[in-house]
């Protein structure tokens, strides 16, 4: 099993989006899959300019910017991957700019105005299924811990399989990454052990199954803040019940701050 990774965090090597990637990869490779991880900050990666010319211009297919960045090797070593693990952030609500841009690119693969069926019975044009049709994994982490935080990168990537003929193999969604110390705790509690221990299960998983058990899934987002009262507060959307909670963490926080 080769699986692939695209980080599309700006913090590359040093973020919890690649911590999170290489628990993963401990997993996986212990059931001797093949894993690389793209660190898409260290990749030269143009935008789109729209200019069409991979749709008019001989020879077709090819984007103007070929040759002039890494796209296209990025490209290749995606369509010799079994499973891609499409990992990014959560930026101001979405998709890292990274990584979309990179997806963008996607355009020049096929024929714009050809029109097709997906499996899932969408009008869609012709795309290079080599490339964008991979089988994959959605990795996304964010600092906030509301359920809504994440709610528009995983529903990005279900639309992206829906349409691209994609097979979603599964979610991997850990919020509260301050709480997780970003990885980098010196003494993490049992449940955040537990957290990242379900990432190395799901590389495990993917190794041997080529997809995710829903259980691992729902062990790597568990909530970090092991309280009842706090599931409960999440699922509520009263201010003034929240602002008391935020005041008495304050003040909690200032206590440790300044003892
Ligand atoms: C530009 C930027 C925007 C962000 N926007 C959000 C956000 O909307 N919601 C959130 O919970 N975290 C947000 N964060 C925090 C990151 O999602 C969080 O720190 C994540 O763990 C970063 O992963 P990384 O360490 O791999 O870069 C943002 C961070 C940056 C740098």
């Amino acid at each position: 099993m080769r699986i692939l990774a695209l980080n599309g965090s700006y913090r590359g090597t040093r973020g919890h989006t690649a911590y999170l990637l290489e628990r993963v990869f401990a997993g996986a490779r212990s059931e001797g899959a093949e894993c690389e991880q793209i660190v898409l900050a260290q990749q030269r990666i143009e935008r789109c300019l729209a200019c069409d010319r991979c749709q008019r211009r001989e020879p077709r297919f090819r984007c103007a910017l070929d040759g002039r960045d890494d796209v296209r090797a990025i490209f290749e070593r995606m369509a010799a991957a079994d499973i891609v693990i499409y990992a990014t952030p959560v930026y101001v609500f979405g998709v890292s700019a990274l990584l979309k841009t990179l997806l963008e690119r996607f355009y020049s693969t096929g024929d714009a105005g050809k029109m097709r069926v997906s499996a899932a019975g969408l009008f869609f044009h012709e795309i290079d299924p080599a490339i964008c049709s991979r089988p994959f994994v959605t990795l996304v982490c964010c600092d906030n811990v509301e359920d809504e935080t994440l709610r528009n990168a995983l529903e990005y990537f279900r639309t992206f399989s829906r349409f691209m003929d994609a097979p979603l193999a599964g979610e991997l969604v850990r919020n509260g990454g301050l709480l997780c110390g970003h990885g980098r705790l010196d003494q993490p509690s049992e449940r955040v052990q537990a957290i990242y221990a379900a990432f190395e299960q799901a590389g495990r998983e993917l190794a041997t199954e080529g997809r995710l058990l829903r259980k691992t899934m729902k062990a790597a987002c568990r909530e970090v803040v092991p309280v009842p009262l706090f599931a409960w507060l999440k699922r509520i959307r009263v201010r003034a019940v929240k602002e008391k909670f935020v005041e008495r963490a304050e003040s909690l926080r200032r206590g440790v701050d300044q003892p």
